[in-house]
């Protein structure tokens, strides 16, 4: 059922691996802890997690980048150090050439995937209804699904962390690198399915801000009359629409 992975893909001989996930899952115990002792779990799932109010989406995506900038900022912070220390030649530094190899990659792909794009299309999905005078987008069940693909792909990044390892490739993943004769572990495969499962949301968010563009302004809004981020947010939306079934179909 794992495929590739193994108890062997957990890293317990690596230091800086091992204290990190400690962190993760004593913050994150914490966190199931406080929601459970206050008895927010019905009011999250309710507001927040099945919502399909375009702001609070929004503001998830939001949150989402913010806390996915603080990690693409640790993995900055750890490739610079390692630059500082092994560039003075009498050390090797304190990250082994494939765990930095991962880090670069990973730091790429989270700074766009999961930083950039998440803060811009919630941006999006909090302005766009205001400006056009809609009281909702145009398919809001899609904008939820939209965003929990995109929380899906998030976790498979940071599960990579803890469990096997990422792609040591670059964010791009160019073949040959990326194949299997140099690429043999389970790195590209994560690299793979989150991006894979993240461009799907972006495609059917894209799909839902066209639609809601061309079809929900209010009474008397002309596409002239449109605000310019609304019109940003159109061009960048066909532009996503257009790339990114190309992105799907070359990454399956
Ligand atoms: C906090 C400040 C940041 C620092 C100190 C930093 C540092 C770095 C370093 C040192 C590399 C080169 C790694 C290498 O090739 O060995 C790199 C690569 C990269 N960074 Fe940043 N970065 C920062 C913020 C950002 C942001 C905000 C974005 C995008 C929104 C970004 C996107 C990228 C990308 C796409 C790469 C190329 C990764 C690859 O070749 O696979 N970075 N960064």
């Amino acid at each position: 059922m794992f495929g590739k992975l193994s108890l062997d893909a957990i890293p317990f001989h690596e230091p800086i691996v091992m204290v990190t996930i400690t962190a993760i899952i004593v913050i994150g115990l914490a966190l199931v802890g406080a929601i459970t002792y206050f008895h927010k779990w019905g009011y999250l799932w309710k507001e927040w997690f099945t919502t399909v109010d375009h702001k609070r989406i929004g503001i998830m995506y939001i949150i989402v980048a913010i806390v996915m900038l603080v990690r693409g900022f640790a993995d900055a912070v750890m490739m610079r150090s390692q630059q500082v220390l092994a560039s003075s030649g009498t050390s090797d530094g304190f990250l082994p050439p494939h765990h930095y190899d991962q880090i670069f990659t990973a730091h790429g792909v989270i700074m766009i995937f999961f930083v950039a794009m998440p803060f811009v299309i919630g941006l999006m999905n909090f302005v766009i209804p205001l400006q056009l005078g809609a009281r909702v987008v145009a398919c809001p069940f899609l904008n939820n699904l939209g965003f929990w693909f995109t929380a899906v792909s998030v976790v498979l990044v940071n599960l990579s962390l803890g469990i096997g390892e990422f792609a040591q490739t670059g964010w791009l993943s160019y073949p040959p690198l990326s194949g299997l004769e140099f690429s043999p572990g389970v790195g590209v495969d994560y690299w793979i399915w989150s991006l894979q499962i993240s461009g799907i949301g972006t495609t059917v968010s894209a799909v839902n801000f066209i639609a809601t563009i061309l079809k929900m302004r209010a009474p008397g809004m002309t596409m002239m009359k449109m605000p310019i981020f609304c019109w940003a947010s159109f061009c960048s939306n066909i532009l996503i629409l257009t790339s990114f079934p190309i992105l799907t179909a070359s990454v399956a």
